[in-house]
């Protein structure tokens, strides 16, 4: 069996996703669950975009040794040094230099002749070759460049020094022919191809993003790139999660393995689920609500019969067991720290001290607590910056019926120490306690989404909500849990606001890819 190996770019591609902005904390969980998953290669951001994905970037490379660590640079000197600098502390330091080649991108966006292009193209890999062992040179909208400048650019970057070659669908418009044949043609006619792993990336504004990244291994690829849940840029990236498992099921018909621990994927969805706020929708593939739930009754029949009779993916493969009852009021610090850890969390005291009394004061309000809550808990407590000035909420109170319009009062304590309180009205409860929020927050706060959801089932499970707001222009999102969804909402409100407080603290200019 042929090995294609993974590259995960969750916390690059999947970062781009709008509306989501991940901290410091939630990038280096991500990655730590990332290792466990078993990729091979991780992207964990663009260090010269600014000075926050630098850090996080470094940590990163510093902290997960099972797999290999990169970061995007553009094809200039300035972005492949400070990529070494973020990337050198890896256990196995890689760039991934990307430059376009359709003639689209070289005209209008790059403004460079294509022998403009490849002389750049050639110069930044040999540059990145004195520093790094392994790098990777993307051809940027390969699938709208002329094929033989492809193959021409290809042989070009290989004798620089490049070790993988990857060919990205940029703007998810090939179709899985059409793609297996780019790789067939490039296999076909780079004399040097050999030297190399060519690499799939597939975008999926057409939806065709998995079977595109499938054909490209059945025509050469051997490294596939995507992201968890198939988050990214516009309609998203190829999901690896659907791929892994796709290439588990079909096994007779692909005749490749990866690295992948298919039992973490339940896990790592989630996660990325709930620190992103990228909602995973019922149907998706292999990881949605509904995913599993047979709904009519042949079907019902027929699975409790014989599971396989319309059931191809067992729950268990991707790491679903039911909502066991893990841990009650009479559970001890001891019994938690052990579940944390099976959970895959590792929490220093003063975060188990945190994780714990949340765990206590959940078990008075709630009959029973499942993994689902103790993973909010442990992943709210792991990722809380405690480096920060920040509102906190110390108390609240809302008021509304059918009768009367919503009051909200709120008791908060403000970045410099200081308690404040007012009360404000609105047309609903939510609204009634976002008005008060805004009148004790400094700056011009504008709300521009809101997500509920429940976390697990039943009338008592915890509420989630997500928002995405700017707060004097400046955007972020924001996440909160609760029993209650006003609390929930206040809470997600203030995360927010104190990312942007945050953001205000490191300046730094972003630069889009
Ligand atoms: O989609 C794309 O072309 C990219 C490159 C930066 C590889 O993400
Ligand atoms: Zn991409």
């Amino acid at each position: 069996m042929a090995r294609v190996k993974v590259f995960d770019t969750t916390l690059r591609d999947g970062e781009q996703s709008a509306g989501v902005n991940l901290n410091r904390l939630e990038k280096l969980e991500i990655a730590k669950q990332l290792e466990r998953f078993g990729v091979d290669v991780m992207e964990a951001g663009f260090p010269a975009s600014s000075q926050e994905d630098f850090e996080a970037v470094k940590e990163i490379a510093e902290t997960v040794r099972g797999c290999s660590v990169t970061g995007l640079a553009r094809a200039h000197h300035r972005d492949i040094d400070i990529a070494w600098e973020a990337l050198k502390g890896g256990a196995e330091p890689r760039i991934h230099i990307f430059l376009a080649t359709s003639p689209i991108h070289m005209t209008h966006k790059l403004k460079k002749t294509p022998e403009e292009v490849v002389e750049t193209a050639v110069e930044a890999v040999a540059y990145a070759k004195e520093k790094f062992p392994f790098v990777q040179w993307s051809a940027e909208d390969a699938c709208r460049s002329d094929l033989d400048f492809l193959v021409h650019i290809i042989e070009k970057v290989i004798d620089a020094g490049a070790t993988v070659i990857n060919l990205p669908d940029t703007v998810g418009y090939t179709t899985p022919d059409e793609y297996g044949r780019m790789f067939r043609y490039v296999r076909e006619h780079v004399p040097n191809i050999d030297q190399v792993i060519l690499s799939a990336h597939c975008h999926d504004d057409l939806g065709m993003a998995v079977s595109n990244s499938l054909s490209a291994i059945e025509h050469g690829a051997r490294q596939i790139e995507g992201t968890i849940n198939g988050i990214g840029e516009r309609a998203g990236n190829a999901a690896l999660e659907e791929i892994g498992v796709a290439l588990q099921i079909r096994k007779d018909r692909y005749d490749f393995q990866t690295n992948l621990v298919l039992k973490e994927i339940k896990r790592t969805s989630d996660l990325v689920s709930r620190l992103t706020g990228m909602m995973v929708p019922g149907n998706k593939a292999v990881v949605g609500r509904n995913a599993f739930a047979h709904e009519s009754g042949i079907h019902q029949d027929g699975v409790l019969k014989e599971a396989t009779t319309y059931e191809i993916i067992t729950p268990s493969m991707v790491g679903i067991d039911s909502n066991r009852m893990v841990l009650g009021k009479h559970s001890g610090r001891h019994a938690f720290k052990d579940k944390a850890k099976e959970l895959g969390f590792d929490l220093n005291e003063s975060k188990l001290k945190e994780a714990f009394e949340s765990f206590k004061n959940l078990t008075g309000k709630k009959k029973e607590v499942t993994d689902e809550d103790l993973f909010a808990i442990l992943t709210d407590t792991q990722t809380e910056r405690e480096d920060l000035a920040k509102y906190r909420m110390k108390a609240f109170q809302v008021q509304y019926g059918s009768i009367n319009r919503p009051t909200a009062t709120v008791l908060l304590t403000t970045p410099d120490g200081k308690e404040v309180e007012k009360a404000n009205t609105g047309e609903g409860s939510v609204e009634a306690i976002y008005n008060t929020l805004d009148d004790l927050i400094e700056g011009d706060v504008h709300l521009m989404d809101y997500q509920l959801s429940s976390i697990g089932r039943g009338r008592d499970a915890l509420a989630e909500v997500h928002v995405q707001l700017t707060v004097d222009g400046q955007k972020a999102s924001g996440r909160g849990s609760a029993q209650d969804v006003l609390e929930a909402s206040a809470h997600a409100f203030l995360n927010a606001v104190n990312r942007t407080l945050y953001q205000k603290q490191k300046v730094y200019q972003k630069v889009q890819v």
